[in-house]
């Protein structure tokens, strides 16, 4: 790693002794700026080592929804620790993770009310792909083994959620030839690709066992967004082809788009959805897989081979469970989505500059999600500086900026960010 740790910082002990050991995620270890020291974070702000403070504009990867160091769940993860950390879910059970799954199977659409728990969100993909495989095999139906998918998703970074992202041009390209082959295709996101992905299943839907997509935003395979109507396409096609759909809300669940899941936007239910992320309001790792009785009820059975093999060793971890307990309470009591809808507002408001700008090709903003996408970023380490410079942690990827923050950033907060993000938008090349 070239550089230092950012101007005028003092790298505590800790991380002068460390830093050369660890390998950090999506990077070049040679050239990558070394990461900020963090000591804090409180609400939108991550405190540096050196005592400078940053408005946090991503809420760490939009897992804070409700800002840092909640203290109604940081109470409820202590309160958890002093009883019980952590015990297996295989034969054992405890009232953190069963009042969770109750709770999430009445807050969800439909009858999604089976859920298994894991702990990360590519995780929570594989095991969503596994059921959609194993509800035909259980059903005695062959050779339904391959997914649709579609170009610019992204699923995660274990190898069968890399399968069913976009294996051409996202970030997983490289990995094409390990990876077991499912369909990418284009999202319905016009009658005439509505009736190219109709064509395509009709070809080829013995061979397949479901749709997998992030409803209504492709997050990290760059902050596209589409409409509800693509998602009634895609739950029509299903029903005529008789697949199963999954729907990846690991981004947009909880609230991230304006309504507390995406699906419900479109008033679609899919058959198994994937959650994580803002599941524990940031607090811990942990995802749910939750299907429908159609689905479950293909593997209850007399027969053993019928049953899910899969069962990570932290799945349900009760501390975990306690977190996005507490983050659902904060769901009810608190006026999340009209936080959303205001900070939609202020997005719109606060970036509207950047638009007609010549190195900008697009300005949207969905729920509490606000994109700029320029042209090209030629230097993404450098822009990325330039944020901190101005006292904000915001990381561009590919050629979006990008803004998810807290539910709770405070108008001030929200406005210094838009603010940052027209400054460096404005000082960027074309
Ligand atoms: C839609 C979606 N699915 C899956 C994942 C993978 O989640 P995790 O990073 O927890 O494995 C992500 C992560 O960004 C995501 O946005």
């Amino acid at each position: 790693m070239t550089g230092d740790t950012g101007k005028n910082s003092l790298a505590p002990d800790w991380y002068a002794g460390g830093i050369e050991h660890v390998w950090l995620p999506y990077a070049q270890m040679k050239t990558v700026s070394p990461p900020l020291p963090v000591v804090r974070t409180q609400g939108s702000r991550i405190v540096l080592a050196d005592g400078r403070e940053l408005i946090d504009g991503i809420a760490s990867w939009w897992t804070a929804c409700h800002g840092y160091n909640q203290p109604h769940i940081r109470q409820a993860v202590e309160r958890q620790l002093r009883d019980m950390p952590h015990v297996m879910f295989g034969g054992l059970a405890h009232q953190p993770a069963l009042t969770l799954a109750r709770r999430l199977a009445a807050l969800l659409p439909g009858d999604l009310a089976h859920v298994f728990f894991s702990d990360s969100g590519s995780v929570a993909v594989e095991v969503a792909m596994k059921m959609a495989v194993q509800y035909w095999i259980n059903r005695g139906v062959r050779g339904r083994h391959r997914l649709v998918a579609f170009k610019g998703g992204y699923h995660g970074d274990t190898t069968g959620a890399m399968a069913v992202s976009d294996t051409e041009d996202g970030m997983h390209a490289l990995f094409a030839g390990l990876l077991p082959q499912h369909h990418i295709v284009d999202l319905p996101d016009s009658e005439e690709r509505a009736a190219a992905l109709d064509r395509f299943l009709g070809a080829h839907a013995d061979s397949i066992a479901g749709i997998i997509v992030e409803p209504l935003v492709q997050g990290a395979g760059g902050m596209k967004f589409h409409d509800a109507n693509v998602l009634k396409r895609l739950r029509a096609a299903a029903d005529k082809y008789d697949l199963l759909l999954i729907f990846d809300e690991i981004f947009t669940g909880f609230g991230r788009t304006g309504t507390m899941f995406a699906c419900q936007a479109a008033d679609v239910t899919p058959d198994i959805i994937t959650l994580s992320k803002a599941l524990t309001g940031g607090t811990l790792g942990l995802a749910a897989t939750v299907a429908t009785r159609k689905v479950f009820e293909a593997f209850w059975s007399d027969d053993p081979a019928k049953a899910l093999m899969h069962g990570p060793s932290y799945m349900a971890n009760a501390l975990a469970c306690a977190a996005a307990n507490a983050s659902l309470d904060l769901f009810e009591r608190q006026p999340r989505l009209k936080q959303v809808a205001a900070i939609s507002a202020a997005l719109t408001r606060g970036l509207k500059p950047c638009r007609g700008l010549p190195q900008v090709k697009d300005v949207r903003v969905k729920g509490a999600i606000g994109v700029v996408e320029l042209h090209r970023i030629p230097d993404l380490d450098g822009l990325r500086a330039r944020f901190i410079d101005e006292g904000v942690f915001v990381r561009p990827f590919g050629n979006a900026i990008y803004l998810t923050p807290a539910f709770t950033i405070a108008a001030e907060d929200l406005a210094r960010l838009t603010a940052a993000v027209v400054k460096v938008v404005g000082g960027a090349k074309k």
